[in-house]
């Protein structure tokens, strides 16, 4: 199948970017005591999944039991939740999950603590859990080691098994790379590597230290002391990636159709329904000086008033995504291409 035989609009992925990129990543772990364990969230296709554990990883990252789920029915076991769950329908649902895996959960409350190692001396089944640490994002996790140290004693008396800490500094993968930069992750990544010492000092093994993403992976995966990055976008990238300085590929475009124009404009069919503009707006592949105005919910409105009729009706063309978490979560299979030619269509699991 050739690109100009796809209906529009469809999510399309460069498979020699993409595969640069997996090569890129798998390279810089290839020597290093800390491992790459890939965000499935980013993604949420199985075929790649398993060429990131083929390339190296040691197993995948996800942000819900849904997504664990996934993977486990497809023979992919080692997981670690790095997200809060909370109440006895979601402690259950890891507990089954848990019967089949190695799912490792995140915590950062006692009263979850308490919960489940509750259901988990009920059901007989072992929770396997890491203390997820605040590393300045201020989204979840404990903010101290001695707070981490409480928490895991409180575990290791319910019965949980302590794996160790995960933080995840969501705030610090926007800077652009630099000395402010090392300095406020190495600041991130020694509090992390803090909690996980008190926790050892309560004489709890806590191995695993776990954090990182696309913008830090370079940072923390030097870092002696962490064992796993959980780098997530680093496969599609997108252009939010690359205005934040990451050196990986854009692989990401969405296919559309011109289905009206005047001289100096022309109306595209994808909108919001199928590409994020949450953190910025998608730009036009290839096409200097047209720019895309805004999107509606199914029509993108594209300024060509500098090359005045370069979009006629009819026309194919692709959008670089700005932000592939949220675009990749509106579809339900991608086009993996190389040149002209469809290769690989990947299902996105829901
Ligand atoms: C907890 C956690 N870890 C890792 C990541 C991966 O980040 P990225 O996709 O930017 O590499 C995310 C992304 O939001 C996250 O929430």
């Amino acid at each position: 199948m050739k690109i100009q035989e796809i209906d529009t609009p469809a999510l399309l992925v460069d498979l020699d970017a993409m595969e640069h990129n997996l090569a890129c990543m798998a390279g810089f772990f290839a020597d290093k005591p800390a491992k790459l364990r890939p965000h499935f969230k980013n993604h949420r296709v199985i075929s790649l999944a398993r060429r990131q554990l083929e390339a190296g990883a040691i197993g995948m990252t996800v942000s819900t039991l849904r997504e664990a789920e996934i993977l486990v029915e497809h023979g992919i076991t080692e997981i670690l939740l790095a997200n809060e769950i909370a109440g006895d329908l979601k402690i259950r649902h890891a507990l089954e999950i848990s019967a089949y895996s190695g799912l490792i959960l995140a915590v950062d409350n006692a009263s979850v603590v308490r919960d489940m190692g509750r259901l988990s001396r009920d059901r007989g089944v072992g929770l396997r859990v890491l203390v997820d640490v605040n590393l300045g994002l201020d989204r979840c996790g404990v903010s101290n080691p001695e707070a981490a140290a409480d928490l895991a004693r409180l575990a290791a008396a319910e019965g949980l098994q302590v794996h160790g800490v995960m933080g995840y500094e969501g705030h610090l993968q926007v800077l652009k790379p630099g000395p402010e930069k090392n300095e406020r992750c190495r600041d991130a990544t020694g509090l992390l590597l803090a909690c996980a010492e008190a926790i050892r000092d309560q004489g709890i093994r806590a191995p695993i230290v776990s954090t990182g993403g696309t913008g830090t992976y370079y940072l923390a995966g030097n870092t002696p002391g962490v064992t796993e990055i959980q780098a997530g976008t680093y496969l599609v990238s997108d252009t939010a990636y690359v205005e934040y300085g990451a050196l990986f590929r854009r692989s990401l475009t969405m296919l559309a159709t011109v289905v009206s124009a005047t001289d100096g404009s022309a109306v595209l069919d994808c909108g919001l329904k199928v590409i994020s503009a949450e953190r910025g707006l998608p730009c036009l592949k290839g096409i200097d000086g047209v720019r895309l105005k805004v999107l509606h919910a199914v029509h993108g409105l594209v300024d060509c008033s500098c090359s005045p009729g370069c979009l006629t009706v009819g026309k194919h063309v692709e959008l670089w995504v700005y932000y592939s978490d949220g675009t990749i979560n509106l579809h339900q299979k991608m086009y993996g291409v190389r040149g002209e030619n469809v290769e690989e269509v990947f299902t996105i699991e829901r």
